[in-house]
């Protein structure tokens, strides 16, 4: 991904917010639109969700949204600049991700966590306090060594985690980013809806300042979001909140519904 030689800075922070406008887009080496003339907005300090079913092009938005790829046509601005106007590393340094299939390190718990924000490596501190804010420090007290615990099994003596347990671990790397935009890709999906519901909360909470965009098939939490956009199929066929969409009584409200109905 090049970088442009006279870069824009960042703005910090950021006024507008996010807008894709017209991406269509491509794997490269294949054939296959997988994203086809997407347009939406996300504002500044907003927390949008984007829901759509497996397949539909969610985790290809916010990867483009973090620059991991650029648009094949169209364009992603963050405050009315393309994206490919801004330092790379410097972009990526304020978009913190946390992707559905995350980072297991091989490092102590405390590294794992301090991943979030290489800055905050050595702040003991700071990663306690993210780590309590996902609810992993009670995780990581019981570990052996506690926070110096070595996680993963390609050490004998390393610890593996239960899939949930690391869920609440790559959150707290999240919750320890400076980064004005998160991203949450389904991180919580090996948890059951009611931690979800909390941990969703507790980034509503301390993301009041930040942009954050996450992908969930719960909407006990899709609900909360400011603004919902669904993803049918490569395209943006939805876009609003969650009684906008329910009124509209369109995609959005026949998989709330369907879910509604299961919990009845
Ligand atoms: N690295 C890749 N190379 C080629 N095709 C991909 C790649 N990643 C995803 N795809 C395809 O892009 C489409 C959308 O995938 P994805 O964005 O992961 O959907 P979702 O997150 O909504 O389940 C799928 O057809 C998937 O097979
Ligand atoms: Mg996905």
């Amino acid at each position: 991904m090049p970088s442009p030689e006279k870069p824009a800075p960042v703005p910090v922070p950021m006024t507008r917010g996010i807008a894709f406008r017209n991406v269509s887009f491509k794997y490269p080496g294949t054939d296959k639109w997988i994203l086809r003339d997407v347009s939406f907005e996300v504002p500044a300090r907003s927390k949008v969700a984007i829901v759509g079913e497996n397949g539909a092009g969610k985790t290809t938005l916010v990867k483009l949204l973090a620059r991991l790829y650029d648009p094949v046509e169209g364009e992603v601005r963050f405050d009315g600049r393309d994206l490919r106007e801004y330092d790379l590393s410097e972009l990526r340094g304020d978009v913190a991700v946390v992707f559905q299939d995350f980072f297991r390190y091989d490092l102590s718990a405390a590294d794992n966590v301090g991943f979030g924000e290489v800055r905050a490596l050595d702040d003991r501190d700071r990663i306690e306090a993210a780590a309590k804010q996902a609810g992993a420090h009670d995780i990581i007290e019981a570990l052996p060594n506690g926070y110096d615990t070595v996680l993963g099994r390609t050490f004998d003596e390393g610890v593996d985690l239960s899939g949930g347990e690391w869920q609440h671990l790559a959150i707290s790397r999240a919750f320890l980013s400076d980064a004005q935009i998160l991203i949450l890709d389904e991180p919580t999906a090996a948890l059951d809806a009611f931690r979800e519901h909390r941990l969703y909360e507790q980034v509503a909470e301390l993301s009041m300042n930040k942009t954050v965009v996450f992908i969930s098939h719960r909407f006990s939490t899709v609900r909360m979001a400011d603004l919902i956009v669904v993803v049918e199929g490569g395209h943006v066929t939805e876009v609003g909140d969650h009684d906008a969409l329910i009124a509209r009584d369109g995609k959005y409200a026949k998989m709330f519904n369907t879910q509604a109905a299961r919990y009845r």
